[in-house]
């Protein structure tokens, strides 16, 4: 086993034949190769389907048992070996087993399923969407450097912007991320990095994804997407011209709301970086947490189609509902998806909110009424979760903030899970009817 295990070492870092040989990590013009991954883990080619991706992608073929799916290799430190002291001095700590900090096969072999789902070429888990972000930002911007970003972006996202940025020396302007004018004008020489959700949270805006990477690439600035509310299902923003993707894992990725975690992919030479600056901050993901990614992962396919369904249905049935006021959902069109690049989508996943008649009152007491989707903040998960973002994940917002961004009174999230449409449906018209005025419609 030991044997083996050498072999495979000296296979993974420093294949002869490299033209270039590998420098410090952190240096962007080495030659690198895609991974890190092990002869032991499976790499499908990438005109595979995303189904079967999500199934099969960098499962770790276990030599010594043949056991069918990746071992959780619940260790914190790996023994040390000629291979290994090599890759300290050539900086290729990141494709042996060193030190499950710096990477563990139960990362590698996630990372690789999502990196296959992405599109990209190398991808890092870390233990949260927060993490995943901050890594990412502080790795890809230098002191002195401009940011570009949303004034809705996740609330997470915004406060690393807006309170840790300017101290660590980088100034950050917000714009509307569906306002392709606003994030030209405000570029500058040196911007260098671009942050975008590909749908908003709460409101599901869908900024022009396809046209900012290319002003991007116009000003050599870098364009980091959150594609959490969307998945690789429904979009690849890499495919688009994006750089790097984050993701909150916790989300979608994961589906089971049993899990915080979070994922980055891109070219490896991001990725390098990115994974060094995840050391530093201590956020990389330890192995249980692996393995529950990657079974989530697993059914990826089957439950984002669902959920796209499911939220289109409920979007659909509470347009036409006399208490809903507004509902907030790119199938159903309307000013708000004028710009909309519909082929840059496969679907709108599995978000939709609404405006509850009458306020927060009502939409508290049509919450209350609900008797399927549990009352949580989160979302992706396999059962339906409902809230209000004025008092849970938008609760630090001032008034001002909320009507800037179009949050009204009444603005309700739901995040719908796979359970069947009739129930859910039943359930909404049950609750909406036992509203103050409410009724059959
Ligand atoms: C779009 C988006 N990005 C990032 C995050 C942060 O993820 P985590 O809670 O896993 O740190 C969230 C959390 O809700 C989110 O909705």
């Amino acid at each position: 086993m030991r044997v083996a295990d050498k072999q495979r070492r000296t296979a993974i870092g420093f294949e002869e034949g490299r033209t270039t040989r590998a420098g410090w990590f952190n240096d962007l013009t080495r030659s690198r190769f895609a991974g890190p991954v092990t002869e032991h883990n499976r790499v499908l080619a990438r005109s595979v389907s995303p189904e079967t991706l999500a199934v099969h992608a960098g499962t770790y073929e276990d030599p010594l048992t043949g056991s069918v799916g990746t071992p959780i290799f619940q260790t914190s430190t790996f023994l040390l070996d000629d291979a290994s002291y090599a890759a300290f001095s050539d900086g290729a700590m990141r494709d042996v087993p060193i030190y499950t900090r710096y990477g563990n096969p139960s990362q590698w072999a996630v990372q690789e399923k999502i990196a296959a789902l992405e599109g990209g070429t190398s991808a890092l888990v870390t233990s949260s969407g927060m993490s995943a972000i901050a890594s990412t930002v502080y790795a890809l911007t230098n002191a002195g450097s401009h940011i570009i970003s949303a004034y809705d972006v996740y609330g997470g996202t915004y406060n690393l912007l807006h309170e840790d940025m300017p101290s660590a020396g980088r100034e950050v302007t917000f714009v509307d991320p569906t306002d392709l004018d606003a994030i030209r004008a405000a570029m500058r020489p040196e911007t260098q990095l671009l942050l975008f959700e590909t749908l908003t949270n709460p409101l599901l805006k869908a900024p022009p994804i396809r046209e900012i990477a290319e002003l991007a690439r116009e000003h050599k600035a870098l364009l980091v997407v959150d594609n959490t509310f969307l998945t690789p299902l429904n979009m690849q923003p890499l495919k688009l011209g994006a750089d790097v993707v984050v993701h909150s894992a916790t989300k979608y990725l994961s589906g089971h709301s049993d899990l915080t975690a979070g994922a980055v992919v891109g070219k490896r030479k991001f990725l390098d970086r990115i994974w060094a600056q995840a050391l530093r901050f201590g956020g990389t993901l330890e192995p249980l947490g692996c393995f529950l990614l990657e079974r989530g992962l697993k059914t990826l396919a089957l439950r984002v189609q669902r959920q796209n369904e499911n939220a289109r249905e409920i979007a659909k049935y509470l347009a036409a509902h006399r208490q809903i006021a507004q509902v907030h959902h790119p199938e159903l069109g309307g000013a708000q998806y004028a710009g909309l690049e519909r082929d840059s989508y496969a679907g709108f996943g599995g978000m939709v909110s609404f405006e509850v008649r009458g306020g927060d009152d009502a939409a508290l007491a049509f919450m209350r009424n609900l008797k399927v989707p549990y009352v949580a903040t989160s979302l992706g998960g396999v059962e339906s979760l409902v809230s209000m973002p004025g008092n849970t994940s938008h609760s630090s917002l001032t008034a001002r903030q909320c009507a800037l961004i179009g949050i009204r009174p009444g603005l309700v999230r739901y995040s719908a899970g796979i359970e069947n449409i009739h129930d859910l449906v039943r359930d909404l018209e049950d609750a909406l009817d036992a509203l103050d005025g409410g009724g059959p419609r």
